[in-house]
């Protein structure tokens, strides 16, 4: 079934967080009539400092939780008349799951199941939910959208080593991950994202909630936490640190602007078939060491350092345990049954970013510094 959804109470999990951030703030400004939910736990992660173009907003709210807490949630919903949401909430970082499963296997899978009882138990007490015979009227009153990852079905191998035309030189080989494609997760993080999706699909089929699940490619743009590659090593070129290239620099990766991202998720969340699933990526496909060499060309052209200058900071280091070698995504679904394509060139993309991270140097340095974790420590321990 395919619909325009109407409803206008959004919740959105993980708001403070990179892509939730930039989801946040494109309900927020785009559509003033909906009251948008922000709910986040501010983990490490999570940083308000993030949202304060749009947080004195009179459609935004905030509301500090963990989606693990069940009770929490439930009252929100209740609080808010809940009738959307958008599920990005999660432990993100490859190699932190690699170091603490168990955080990842809490927030990401019981978390995730929290939200799911929450949403179905109110969606239920008001009347929206019907049960299972009633998907389809369901499916008009109320939705629960999730957001997963590419890296749930695995990694692809690199069989066409000399690449193609696409702008970081892929594709890499001639398989794409598409929405049929088999789980095959190999890290904590990608089998805890994996879980979850199979809990979001088991809400649709065993109770009639109205699910929807995306599965996008890497994202990169302002406001990422900078233990990811992209703005962990502009920083360290900034202040002249090694730059730790895992492995031979040969995994692929295929990026996309979070703004693309956001775009694509106000789409599916508006226009997209509940039951469904919907890949999406740039057809982008670089290879770590290549986009390394763009990162540093980029960042010393606008520091005005002589091109080369901070060649010298790649740095091997021993590869991740079980390191997916390619991520290449087939987002030709999205584009013929909703019409969308990235807004963005790399080029682009990767400049504005790099200026972003320039122009923001605070951001950095408050993240950098620790500071902003003991400040909302202090803000929210009366709580
Ligand atoms: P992030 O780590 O930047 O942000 C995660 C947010 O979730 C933070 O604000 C954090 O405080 C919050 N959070 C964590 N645990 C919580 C809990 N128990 N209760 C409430 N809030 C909690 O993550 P991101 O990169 O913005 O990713 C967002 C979502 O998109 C995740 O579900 C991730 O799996 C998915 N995703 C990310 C990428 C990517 O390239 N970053 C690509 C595809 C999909
Ligand atoms: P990352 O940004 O952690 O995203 P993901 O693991 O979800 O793809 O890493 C992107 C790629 O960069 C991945 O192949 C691992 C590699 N990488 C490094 O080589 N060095 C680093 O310090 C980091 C953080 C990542």
């Amino acid at each position: 079934m395919s619909f325009v959804f109407t409803m206008k109470t959004i919740l959105i999990t993980g708001g403070a967080g990179f892509i939730g951030s930039h989801v946040v703030r494109l309900f927020v400004n785009k559509y003033p009539d909906y009251t948008v939910v922000n709910l986040d736990k501010l983990t490490y992660a999570g940083n308000l400092a993030n949202l304060t173009d749009i947080e004195d907003k009179p459609n935004y709210n905030f509301e500090r939780c963990d989606i693990c807490d069940f009770e929490q949630v439930l009252a929100i919903f209740r609080k808010y008349d809940i009738d959307g949401v958008i599920h990005l909430a999660a432990e993100s970082h490859v190699d932190r799951s690699i170091k603490d499963p168990f955080t990842f296997a809490q927030t990401n899978v019981i978390g995730t199941l929290s939200m799911l009882q929450a949403a179905k138990a109110y969606w239920t007490e008001t009347g929206r939910m019907e049960g299972l015979d009633k998907a389809a009227e369901n499916a008009e009153r109320c939705r629960f959208y999730h957001i997963s990852t590419d890296e749930v079905y695995g990694a692809l191998e690199l069989t066409n080593l000399a690449g193609g035309d696409e702008p970081g030189g892929g594709p890499f080989g001639d398989a794409f991950f598409t929405e049929t494609t088999k789980y095959d997760p190999h890290s904590p993080y990608s089998a805890s994202k994996a879980a979850s999706d199979h809990f979001v699909r088991a809400f649709h089929d065993t109770y009639g909630l109205p699910t929807m699940v995306t599965n996008c490619s890497n994202n990169y743009g302002p406001y990422q936490f900078p233990e990811k590659l992209i703005p962990l090593f502009i920083n360290n070129i900034r202040h002249s640190k090694p730059l730790p290239v895992y492995g031979k620099g040969e995994n692929v990766r295929d990026w996309l602007y979070v703004e693309d991202h956001a775009r694509a998720i106000d789409l599916i969340f508006h226009k997209g078939r509940v039951a469904d699933t919907y890949n999406i990526g740039g057809f982008n496909e670089w290879k770590n060491i290549d986009l390394i060499r763009v990162i540093i060309k980029t960042v010393d052209r606008l520091l005005g350092n002589p091109e080369g200058t901070s060649d010298q900071l790649i740095t091997y280091v021993t590869d991740r345990a079980g390191h997916d070698m390619r991520y290449a995504i087939d987002s030709t679904k999205l584009k013929t049954e909703l019409g969308w394509e990235p807004s963005l060139q790399f080029e682009e993309g990767i400049e504005r970013t790099v200026r972003w991270y320039l122009d923001n140097q605070a951001w950095m340095d408050n993240i950098t510094s620790g500071e902003y974790e003991r400040y909302y420590e202090a803000m929210y321990k009366d709580r």
